[in-house]
């Protein structure tokens, strides 16, 4: 991964996106069976499990590779807002991280690109590290909007972030038809796009060499090593195959 034009010194990033699986009985023995499997690891390895086992994945990860990000935040620092969490309640677990405008969270649950421009900047003023997701859906794609498509998202989303703070946000590229479906965007339209998104945080004047990019959609053990050896794919947000902690170390390793 050194040595290659443009990847800097861009660490690895490995999330596992749990999604509304796993209770917190399970997060534990999840996470007893992956620490021995990347005891060498020298990525970025977060997990993102639901909000009722973040605590337990905090304890049992501290010493290890192993960050915690939750799944979703609310902006606001609190407020008459029933069900939802804020950036501070999640640092004061020691999560440091928070994955933003997943597809499925824009699909079934409204979330707006008006609402992640200030979820984005509270989550960095916090201290967490956002992983926001974009991506187009297939009739976008078929239609050749990829790029407009995810330049508004990537505009909209990142309006409020200081260009001095947009290295610390991390962008999941995540195709709508690659989620969940078994099928993955080629290694090279996967790198192609992570390229131009890399581009549009150029435009805004920031030091785009160091803004991780991860490609998500489909990511298993069996592909993983191919997309993550592309030089602007600099890591994975894995939802199915992240729920097995042997085929999560298993990309992990892919990395390398
Ligand atoms: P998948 O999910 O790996 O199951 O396709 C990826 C994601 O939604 O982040």
């Amino acid at each position: 991964m050194t040595g290659e034009p443009g990847r800097g010194a861009r660490t690895s990033y490995l999330a596992a996106n749990w999604k509304m699986h796993k209770t917190v009985a399970e997060a534990a023995e999840f996470i007893d069976g992956l620490l021995p499997r990347i005891a060498a690891t020298r990525h970025d390895v977060v997990v993102c499990p639901p909000f009722t086992a973040l605590s337990e994945v905090v304890e049992r990860s501290r010493g290890s590779a192993v960050r915690v990000a939750a799944q979703n935040m609310h902006e606001a620092e609190s407020g008459a807002f029933t069900g939802e969490v804020s950036a501070s309640m999640l640092v004061a677990l020691d999560v440091e991280a928070v994955v933003l405008g997943h597809s499925e969270r824009r699909r079934h649950f409204g979330e707006t690109d008006e609402a992640l421009a200030r979820k984005v900047p509270a989550a960095v003023a916090a201290g967490l590290e956002p992983i926001l997701c974009v991506g187009e859906s297939e009739e976008a794609r078929d239609a050749g909007q990829t790029e407009a498509v995810l330049e508004a998202q990537l505009q909209a989303d990142l309006a409020e972030v200081e260009p001095t703070d947009l290295a610390r946000v991390v962008i999941a590229y995540e195709p709508i038809w690659a989620i969940g479906t078994g099928r993955t965007a080629t290694p090279e339209q996967a790198e192609e796009v992570a390229a131009f998104i890399r581009d549009v945080v150029r435009q805004r004047g920031a030091a785009a060499d160091d803004v991780r990019i991860l490609y998500g959609g489909s990511v298993k053990p069996a592909n993983a090593a191919e997309l993550l050896g592309r030089p602007e794919i600099d890591g994975a947000l894995v939802g199915g195959a992240s729920l097995d902690p042997a085929d999560f170390a298993a990309i992990v390793e892919a990395a390398a």
